[in-house]
């Protein structure tokens, strides 16, 4: 047993999205100890720059650092598209994972004709960063994205289902579904998984709808193996969670929008700079 593998592992997120990563990183890992950092004072960070983003992120991770992990998951797929290479090359300590190449990786292995639609946030869109890694994986792939910027706050209000949320989401996908065809969607925000049932009656049956999060789980899984950080000893795992603004908030939706219940008191709050 080495030091390191006692270690929790960082979970950094623009918010409370990141907790759709959190659970499946927590049912493949049920061993390990997690370190949750939502910067909930900053969110969103999907209308924000890139390099506004990376800025917010280096913080983060120096905080998350400071506190001691082992590895980091960059749950946030806007964090992961604008800031990831860069945050590599700043913290060479640490391995840190992105969701997006493991979304690609999903999207490409459900997917039979090569035809992909992504949905994500504008910065993510913008930064290209599913449209590269899907055709990393196959070059011949046809990707076309939508950036969806209304989910965020409806998966936020809860919202993910009903007349609206199936308005919105009609508004947003028909145009993409009227333009070109494709056989799986990837879900490449946090936010969106909560939405799928809306998104399935919206696209129909036939497509595959994909997310990151249990292709990221078994990235990280398969990390900790190789590197040797895979937890050994049968200490209770644990979850810590901090976040950057309204621990209330934060726990309040957290029930609503994975149905993890913390209590507020136990959401630690903290200033990034
Ligand atoms: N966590 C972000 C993502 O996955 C969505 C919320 C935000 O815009 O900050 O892209």
């Amino acid at each position: 047993m080495n030091n390191l593998q006692t270690l929790p592992i960082g979970v950094f997120d623009s918010g409370v999205g990141g907790l759709t990563v959190l659970q499946a990183l927590q049912r493949k890992l049920p061993q390990e100890s997690f370190l949750y950092l939502g910067d909930t004072a900053r969110l969103p960070y999907g209308t924000k720059s890139a390099e506004t983003i990376t800025r917010y992120a280096k913080q983060a991770v120096n905080i998350l650092l400071e506190r001691g992990i082992k590895c980091l998951v960059l749950a946030c797929n806007t964090a992961t598209a604008a800031s990831l290479p860069a945050l590599q090359q700043l913290f060479p300590q640490i391995p840190i994972i992105g969701v997006i190449a493991p979304g690609a990786q999903a999207a490409c292995d459900n997917s039979i004709t090569g035809k992909i639609a992504v949905i994500a946030t504008e910065a993510t869109i913008k930064a290209q960063g599913y449209q590269q890694a899907i055709k990393q994986i196959r070059s011949d792939a046809q990707v076309v994205t939508q950036a969806c910027g209304l989910f965020v706050p409806l998966a936020e209000e809860g919202w993910i289902d009903g007349p609206i949320a199936e308005a919105i989401a009609k508004e947003y996908l028909t145009p993409l579904m009227t333009k070109t065809t494709f056989d799986c969607l990837v879900l490449g925000c946090t936010h969106y998984p909560t939405l799928v049932k809306t998104l399935r009656k919206v696209i129909g049956e036939k497509i595959a709808i994909v997310d990151s999060a249990t292709t990221t789980a078994q990235v990280v899984e398969q990390l900790l193996m190789d590197k040797n950080l895979l937890q050994v000893t049968s200490t209770p795992s644990t979850v810590t969670f901090i976040v950057t603004d309204a621990p209330e908030r934060f726990a309040k939706i957290a029930k609503q929008f994975v149905g993890i219940e913390i209590g507020s008191d136990h959401v630690e709050l903290v200033d990034l700079v």
